[in-house]
């Protein structure tokens, strides 16, 4: 079977030239994108879907989410907001209501935000284990993602539980909890900051994680300066997160992993990619991470929701691009680059999503808008209109 989806106003490719088409069409075929060109010239094909004039772009890629949780933390924000500061210990309540939770409940709770995530254009989704932070709910956890999810990122490292010794624990994240979790997870996180794991503990996890052959990905830099970012490079991690407090020397690191790739043609090897979360930047008061200047020094970015119960409750990344373009200093191109191109990076798979090119999978959204722009220009609005994931619709309206 093949779908034509035509007469689309404005199509933001993201392939390699950045290319912006005007009245264009695709074609579908076996799930991959088989022609992209002018409406006027399009082939003919067994199914046609009318765009009528709207914007089209790639489907988001989600590169870092936290979607597997139960429980409430509503009044932890309202705390917040009243001038508390983040903790990671909030953390902790999570676990509790997610190891209460049975295996229905967890899914159900997990298929429930994907199907969100999906209705709001996100066509590709990391989610990270992390609120289990035991042996057996860790693994409980990241077999249930497995299921749902594209990819799963292991972070038993990401609070010390209550009652537990930190060296202790490091030990069974790098040990048993690893080897229980290894066959469901393709990724692995620490959270390297004040109140969780250091440098030396997380040195410790990315070892054990890569040597046990997971790509690895660090939390850094989000709640003040530390190491994170010099982690990251030294492990050569796929990215890392966070990123508000960066010194001239991070940016300088960083820059540094990308001098064998060629922006301009995407083509090379990929460095370390710096994932910025505005939406939990704005839900924790923290500085905005410095998308801008990360981009001039020549570093690939993505914006990603960090969806999870403590820091970013949204699985909006229109919502993400929309702040990057308002208060970061992103054009509309470069924020959508960021959440589709730049999360594919991020999780290794930009040969086969997060652009729209021929033989990529055929993930692509529809605005109710003629162009890209009014994803900034009528911020918070539910402006996705069409979502297809390899050539199907998921976004439940079609
Ligand atoms: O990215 N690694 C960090 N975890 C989340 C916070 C999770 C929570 O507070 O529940 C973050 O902000």
């Amino acid at each position: 079977m093949s779908l034509l989806i035509t007469n689309i106003g404005e199509l933001t490719t993201q392939d390699a030239e950045r290319r912006v088409l005007t009245d264009a069409a695709v074609v579908v075929e076996d799930g991959r994108f088989a022609w992209i060109g002018a409406a006027a010239d399009a082939p003919a094909a067994d199914d046609v879907h009318d765009a009528g004039s709207r914007a089209g772009l790639p489907g988001w890629v989600d590169s870092h989410t936290h979607l597997l949780f139960a429980g409430d933390r509503s009044a932890e924000f309202e705390a917040r907001m009243a001038g508390e500061a983040y903790a990671a210990g909030g953390i902790s309540v999570t676990m509790e209501a997610t190891r209460a939770a049975d295996d229905y409940e967890l899914t159900r709770l997990l298929l429930g935000r994907v199907a969100e995530a999906a209705a709001g254009g996100t066509t590709y989704l990391e989610t990270k284990t992390g609120y289990g932070l035991s042996v057996e709910e860790e693994r409980r956890h990241a077999r249930i993602a497995s299921s749902v999810v594209d990819q799963v990122t292991y972070l038993g490292a990401h609070l010390v539980p209550p009652g537990a010794v930190a060296d202790e624990y490091t030990e069974l994240v790098c040990t048993e909890m690893l080897d229980a979790v290894r066959p469901y997870a393709q990724f692995a996180d620490v959270f390297c900051e004040r109140g969780a794991f250091d440098e030396d503990q997380s040195r410790r996890v990315l070892t054990a994680c890569r040597d046990a052959g997971l790509g690895l990905r660090v939390h850094g830099n989000q709640l003040g300066p530390g190491p994170g970012v010099r982690l990251a490079v030294e492990f050569g991690a796929a990215s890392v997160d966070h990123v508000n407090y960066l010194e001239p020397a991070d940016v300088e690191l960083l820059a540094g992993t990308w001098s064998g790739w060629d922006v301009a043609s995407a083509t090379g090897t990929p460095g370390v990619v710096a994932t910025c979360l505005p939406a939990c930047d704005l839900s924790t008061r923290q500085p905005l991470a410095p998308g801008r200047e990360l981009l001039d020094a020549g570093v690939e970015i993505a914006l990603a929701s960090n969806c999870n119960p403590g820091t970013s409750y949204t699985t909006s990344m229109a919502y993400c691009v929309g702040t990057a373009v308002l208060q970061m200093g992103l054009s509309v191109t470069e924020a959508v680059r960021a959440a589709t191109y730049g999360g594919a990076l991020a999780l290794g798979v930009q040969d086969t999503v997060g652009s729209i090119e021929v033989g990529k999978r055929a993930d692509l959204q529809l605005l109710n808008a003629p162009a890209a722009a009014h994803l900034a220009y009528r911020p918070g609005m539910p402006l996705t209109q069409a979502v297809f994931r390899a050539g199907e619709r998921v976004d439940g309206r079609g």
